[in-house]
């Protein structure tokens, strides 16, 4: 497996090993892998002639500086779980390497910067759909693949494929989750003994909202149910939780056909930042 931090040095690499029948998979990442991490490497490296990870903590995504600070770094492990699942090349460019200069061009992506990840954290979505296309501009990859973990990111990277025509496939893969329903996260070993135990409420609520909404109640009662589970914890405060159309990750009033809602949800755990979805 080879490192790569520099641009340039990415370009002139990939040109040398790539043929014309050569497919190239790319799993952006920000480091601390974990296992939700590796399945899309597996993914790509199954379906590729070449898997590249991209290891970037992209400053202009995070609107909170402490999270962006307190973000976990760990180059040397990300590295070794990296060449174990078949990677070939792992980018991980410097911030310097990454913005030559401060980008002053500013996505927006219309409706979804309204809802839930684009109405709480103002910014986000611009900072995912620059570094997004940079790496996509950097790389030139085939396919690019991203978990539903991040439901709405994946909405936004779709709609920058579209409007900005980028020849790549998007290839969306199932959150993977911990035993107890916990979907993994790089933040979850920020979270204290005792936080670590309370986090699988996000699931366990979600599949309760499911069960509710499958059974005939309203939004409003599946919402109420799920705030009325997060006033039973005082230190769990929940953000939001959206009943919302899969595809346009908009507000709907009622269940839609087979498939094609989601029920999102973000809450905050001792100073960390959680989310996860269940599409149904
Ligand atoms: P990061 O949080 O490191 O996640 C990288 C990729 O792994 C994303 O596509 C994310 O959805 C996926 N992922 C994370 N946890 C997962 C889980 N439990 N199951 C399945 N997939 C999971 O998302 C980002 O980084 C950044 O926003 C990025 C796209 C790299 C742009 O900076």
């Amino acid at each position: 497996m080879i490192l790569l931090s520099d641009p340039g040095a990415l370009r002139t690499h990939l040109r040398k090993i790539q043929k014309i029948d050569t497919t190239l998979g790319l799993v952006p990442t920000m480091g601390a892998l974990h296992e939700g991490h590796l399945k899309l490497v597996e993914r790509a490296v199954e379906e590729n002639t070449i898997a590249v990870a991209s290891i970037f903590v992209n400053p202009l995504q995070f609107n909170n500086p402490d999270d962006l600070s307190r973000y976990p770094r760990t180059l040397d492990e990300d590295c070794a779980l990296l060449e174990s699942a078949g990677c070939q090349l792992v980018f991980a460019p410097s911030t310097e390497d990454m913005y030559r200069v401060p980008p002053v061009l500013k996505l927006d992506f219309g409706s979804l910067e309204h809802v839930m990840e684009g109405a709480f954290r103002p910014g986000h979505f611009n900072g995912v759909g620059i570094v997004v296309a940079r790496l996509f501009n950097m790389v030139q990859p085939d396919r690019a693949y991203f978990g539903q973990k991040d439901l709405q990111q994946v909405a936004v990277v779709r709609r920058l494929v579209e409007d900005l025509a980028f020849p790549i496939e998007i290839v969306p893969c199932p959150t993977v989750r911990e035993v107890d329903g916990l979907a993994l996260s790089s933040r979850n070993r920020r979270l204290s003994l005792e936080h670590r135990v309370m986090a699988p409420l996000i699931y366990k609520t979600l599949g309760e909202a499911q069960k509710m909404l499958a059974a005939g109640y309203s939004v409003e009662e599946a919402k109420q149910h799920v705030r009325t589970q997060f006033m039973r914890y005082p230190d769990f405060l929940l953000e939001y939780f959206e009943v919302a159309d899969a595809g346009t990750l908009q507000p709907v009033e009622e269940v839609q056909p087979v498939g094609q809602t989601a029920l999102c949800m973000a809450a905050h755990l001792g100073g960390v930042r959680l989310i996860d979805n269940i599409v149904f």
